[in-house]
């Protein structure tokens, strides 16, 4: 059993990350969620994990990190994911509240308790860099930094970055160079692994879960109808699935510089073949087996979250 922490800016496909991760609870064990501002602000994505857990009657600890980039402006992006960082499902205003802890004294307290906890990334590395600058002698209590971000050669927010690393450019360089393992899924993996429009239709003749996603879905799957493809990407997903079916993945050792300087490129991901400080760089998958994953694990939550 693998105990994991999920640090998250719920986002469509960070509360389907999340899902994923509760279906296999027999390998999986969410001790707790932190939240950090990206995909919107703390507040609100903080509000839509709690409103989800009220929806499901979940009760993960979620506790608040920070509300900005350590340097750069914050920039959340209503284009992807909507007003409310989760726009499309219409759920009311949570009821339970987060922990009254901030993410970096949960962060803290857990390693300090826990054995080896991995650290799930899905958003910008701004509370987990901050953690390894506050408490750099807990870096050995994380097994690995599992993520999604970066990318080996495209972007998608600019040419040459992803959206979590170009949000926290200063961040995501703390993170690579704390000798803490990181396996990055970046774009190019989670590209490989998207789902076909034609299967998300589907989730409409499902459970309560399976619904839920089908309403995520219908506003987060526009990006694509509205470019003419047949599928998307639910980026986040890819970290979870890689925790739990590594044998699914084509992935290389290499080391993963952040640009933090280009007029073009600041945010890139330089991934090189390795020098000695080696992260995993996942590369690609077998659509259909990873995807089958998550199709499995929704089907799996109807049946408990009836
Ligand atoms: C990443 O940025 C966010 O919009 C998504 O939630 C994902 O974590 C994709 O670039
Ligand atoms: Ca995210």
């Amino acid at each position: 059993m693998r105990k994991i922490i999920i640090d998250c800016d719920p986002g469509h496909d960070d509360i389907m990350a999340v899902f994923t991760a509760l279906a296999h609870a027999e390998e999986l064990e969410i001790l707790g969620i932190t939240t950090v501002s990206g995909n919107q602000t703390l507040a609100k994505v903080t509000a839509n994990i709690l409103k989800v857990q009220d929806y499901f009657g979940l009760h993960i600890p979620v506790c608040m990190g920070y509300d900005s980039p350590i340097i750069k402006p914050r920039e959340v992006q209503p284009a992807a994911h909507g007003e409310s960082g989760m726009d499309g499902p219409v759920l009311p205003d949570p009821v339970s509240k987060p922990q009254p802890e901030h993410a970096l004294d949960y962060l803290r307290r857990t390693l300090e308790t826990e054995d080896k906890v991995t650290l799930v990334a899905l958003a910008p590395l701004t509370n987990i860099a901050l953690f390894l600058k506050t408490y750099p002698h807990l870096a050995g209590k994380i097994e690995c930094i599992a993520m999604m971000g970066g990318a080996v050669n495209g972007g998608n927010i600019q040419k040459k970055s992803e959206f979590n690393i170009w949000q926290d450019p200063e961040a995501a360089a703390i993170v690579f160079a704390s000798g803490v393992p990181v396996v990055m899924a970046g774009l190019e993996v989670c590209n490989a692994g998207s789902i076909l429009l034609s299967e998300a239709e589907e989730f409409r003749h499902g459970g309560k879960v399976s619904k839920f996603c089908y309403d995520l879905m219908k506003f987060y799957g526009l990006y694509a109808v509205n470019r003419g493809w047949d599928r998307t990407p639910i980026f986040d997903i890819t970290p979870v699935i890689w925790l739990l079916y590594p044998e699914l993945f084509k992935a290389e050792q290499m080391d993963v510089d952040i640009e933090l300087n280009g007029e073009f490129t600041r945010g890139m991901t330089v991934c090189t073949p390795t020098t000695g400080r080696p992260h995993t760089v996942l590369l690609d998958t077998d659509r259909e087996a990873f995807i089958g994953v998550f199709l499995a694990a929704l089907k799996k939550l109807d049946q408990i979250y009836a």
